[in-house]
């Protein structure tokens, strides 16, 4: 299988680091300023140096604002039963179809830890697209992580408020609680270590068992009651979610 990556900047080259290594397909990028690529993946600056070719893949990584432009002219570099998989935020199916025609496509929307093979991805795919063509993609975002498969693209929108702004958050949570750590008297070396050490284990733990983290009367809980006084939290974390949601709605 052959697949076409246009544009390879930050969520591009994150999820090729994984694909050069992982998958089988015979990857090429095109990239007007890029000159290196990982082994094996080929790196084109134009769209004639791609003359005669046609792809089985085509993964769009280019900012939004670029595909109706640079789009249409891909048209001759598709197989006839091609998929396009789109990684660009709040770019609808019906708008791909308007300007490459009615065919396979995929929605794609990861999330940065992709580079390091934990993202998570939420993957739409619309009715032209095969099982087999789906299989394919799912492969592909695996490759990178964890993989939502949603029944609409309005889904799509709101795993981009929990998973695809999910680093967002946790680097804000984790800056402010590395403050409380240097207010306890830690140097800011030491409080980050503590914390980001303290939220990656916590999470391993999280994702392989509900192991009971707190006794009666110690100090876990006395910190628990505090965090969660009032239920500020809860409704902190659900207009956050919520606001992003809102904001990915008004960019379709
Ligand atoms: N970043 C994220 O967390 C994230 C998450 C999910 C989805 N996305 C989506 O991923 C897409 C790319 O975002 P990004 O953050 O990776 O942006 P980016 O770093 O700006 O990458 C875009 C790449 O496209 C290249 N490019 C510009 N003109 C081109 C052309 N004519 N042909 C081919 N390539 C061209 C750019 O090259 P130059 O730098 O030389 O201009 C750049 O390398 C967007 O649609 C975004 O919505 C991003």
């Amino acid at each position: 299988m052959s697949l076409l990556m246009i544009g390879c900047g930050k969520m591009g080259s994150a999820l090729l680091s994984r694909w050069a290594t992982s998958t089988d397909q015979n990857i090429t990028i095109i990239n007007p300023s890029l000159v290196k690529a990982p082994a094996g993946v080929k790196v084109t600056q134009t769209l004639e140096e791609l003359s005669g070719q046609r792809f089985d893949f085509v993964v769009i990584a280019i900012k939004p604002q670029l595909i109706a432009h640079l789009l249409p002219a891909y048209q001759a570099y598709l197989k006839s039963n091609a998929c396009v998989i789109s990684i660009a935020a709040g770019y609808s199916v019906t708008s791909l179809v308007k300007l490459i025609g009615e065919r396979a496509i995929v929605r794609v929307m990861p999330s940065l830890p992709a580079q390091i093979g934990r993202g998570v991805s939420g993957i739409y795919a619309n009715a032209i697209c095969s099982d087999a063509q789906l299989t394919i993609a799912k492969q592909l975002t695996d490759a990178v992580g964890y993989t939502h498969i949603t029944d609409n693209e309005d889904e799509l929108d709101r795993v981009t408020a929990v998973a695809r702004s999910g680093p967002g958050y946790t680097f804000e949570i984790a800056r402010c609680w590395i403050n409380s750590a240097i207010n306890l008297v830690f140097s800011p070396k030491a409080a980050k270590a503590l914390v980001l050490n303290t939220l990656g284990g916590s999470i391993e733990l999280a994702i392989e068992s509900k192991s009971k983290v707190t006794s009666k009367n110690g100090a876990t809980q006395a910190g628990l009651d505090t965090l969660m006084k009032s239920s500020t939290l809860e409704s902190l974390l659900d207009s956050t979610v919520l606001s992003a949601y809102e904001r990915a709605i008004t960019l379709r």
